[in-house]
């Protein structure tokens, strides 16, 4: 599985890189937006805190084939192991398709429904993103369109890695991993989610207190 955090925020990506092996981060026009720093900014310092292996997403804004290509380019020319996120609409996958002819690793983003994200998978794009969340919000069901996606890219042979994205609760990222994706981002708050469960720093205070009073502050073997 590839570990992604969905973030321009240096400081919590190099928080969870201590205690976990994230493959890079994956950012959108809205995220750089509200962090404030432009990309070249946020990719060296995501870079110096995770290495030279990190791969990072990072997404075209021009609405044209031919403005989509051209960034494409640029991103993929920048210094880090590029992935250049393209939106799934018409105009994106016939991006997709003139990137994919120059070599340049492509996600399609912006997806809400597997029959989109096959499409996008058609037209050549490596990684795949449904937005589990904002179709959940939309009244469908956000995990079963990333399990319907599989079975298609699974049923017709395509080697597409999905990388499941927006996500807000613990839940949908239990029952997406339990589909075994190739690949998912998650944002800094259901990341500190996933190890903040009420109970367990009680839990640990209670064994250290009766670890106390009964031997002290050490831990001791007589
Ligand atoms: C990733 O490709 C998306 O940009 C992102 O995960 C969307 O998340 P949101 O629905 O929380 O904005």
């Amino acid at each position: 599985l590839e570990f992604y955090l969905d973030t321009a925020d240096v400081a919590q990506v190099a928080r969870f890189n201590e205690c976990l092996p994230l493959r890079g981060i994956t950012t959108n026009p809205t995220i750089l937006a509200k962090g404030g720093k432009g990309l070249n900014e946020v990719l060296a310092e995501m870079a110096e805190v995770l290495g030279a292996d990190a791969r990072f997403h990072a997404q075209v804004v021009s609405k044209t084939v031919d403005g989509m290509v051209e960034e494409a380019k640029q991103i993929n020319e920048l210094p880090y192991d590029m992935v250049v996120k393209v939106p799934a609409t018409e105009t994106g996958l016939a991006a997709i398709r003139k990137m994919k002819a120059e070599g340049i690793q492509v996600l399609a983003t912006a997806i809400y429904s597997a029959h989109q994200g096959f499409l996008a998978a058609l037209a050549g794009a490596d990684y795949l993103a449904p937005y589990v969340n904002r179709i959940d919000g939309m009244g469908a069901d956000g995990v079963k369109a990333v399990a319907d996606l599989q079975q298609l890219l699974e049923r017709h042979g395509l080697n597409s890695k999905i990388l499941a994205a927006s996500f807000k609760n613990t839940q949908q990222v239990t029952e997406v991993m339990k589909l075994g994706i190739g690949a998912i981002t998650l944002p800094v708050d259901v990341m500190s989610q996933m190890l903040g469960h009420p109970a367990v720093e009680p839990a640990v205070s209670q064994f250290s207190l009766d670890w106390e009073n009964a031997f002290g502050e050490k831990l001791s073997f007589e």
